[in-house]
């Protein structure tokens, strides 16, 4: 049989897959994901390796975001695959020693999993051995309170993430659920929103009318102001 030596190759999650299950050591105790997260979102990403540039990096910008993206109810878990000892020693040489755009002494307080075995990098497709077969790349896979995949970003090892756009996804994805409107190119809260395509002649004649309270420029293409107090107040803790 031809693939009789290769190891099984998992499927990789999708969107709107539900998030793929395990039990995890993390430097905060062990995780049982997502389920430990029901209720929140959580944002599952992967790094390289410990003791990397790049990733370190990330790391000082994630850990000084993390009470941001706990206000939008949103949890960080981050996984490498290194040991616990390695991840403790790297997260104590961060805190100690590294300064990155002005950010220093900085704690990373959410959990980073242990995963030497690959086995939660494996169901989560973070090898992609065109890359590299034993580094994760820097995935980012955004889980909804439901356990529920609704955005994946992937990034190459050599390219750290740009964490305004982790963040933009964040408040996107519960504008769209909250006010049931999609979001438009580089959109940002306060931007002009969408409203889907009408779904049949009588509501797209109703546009056109503007017997309904948006802005078409043509039948398919409808827009209406939420502004961003109201959806950062939908949104946010307070
Ligand atoms: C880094 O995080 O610096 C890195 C990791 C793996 C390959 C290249 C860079």
């Amino acid at each position: 049989m031809e693939n009789q030596n290769q190891e099984a190759i998992l499927p990789m999650p999708r969107i709107g897959d539900p998030a793929p299950q395990f039990k995890a050591v993390t430097t905060q105790g062990e995780i049982n994901f997502p389920s430990d997260y029901s209720g929140d979102w959580v944002i599952l990403f992967s790094h390289p390796a410990d003791f990397t540039p790049v990733c370190t990096t990330e790391f000082i910008t994630f850990a000084s975001m993390e009470k941001q993206f706990e206000e939008a109810n949103c949890k960080l878990v981050g996984l490498s695959i290194d040991g616990l000892y390695s991840h403790i020693a790297w997260l104590r040489t961060i805190r100690e020693k590294i300064e990155y755009k002005g950010m220093k002494d900085v704690e990373v307080n959410f959990p980073l999993i242990e995963d030497i075995t690959m086995e939660v990098a494996k169901k989560y497709g973070m090898i992609q051995p065109g890359e590299d077969t034993t580094k994760a790349v820097r995935a980012v896979f955004f889980i909804d309170p439901k356990g529920i995949i609704r955005t994946i970003i992937y990034y190459p090892l050599s390219l750290g993430r740009n964490f305004d756009e982790i963040y933009r996804v964040v408040i996107a994805l519960q504008a769209a659920d909250e006010f049931g409107i999609a979001t438009p190119a580089d959109w940002r809260p306060g931007d002009d929103v969408i409203i889907g395509p009408a779904g049949s002649c009588g509501t797209a004649k109703n546009r056109m009318d503007g017997n309904e309270d948006m802005k078409c420029q043509d039948w398919f293409f409808c827009q209406k102001k939420i502004d961003k107090d109201t959806i950062l107040n939908a949104i946010l803790k307070k």
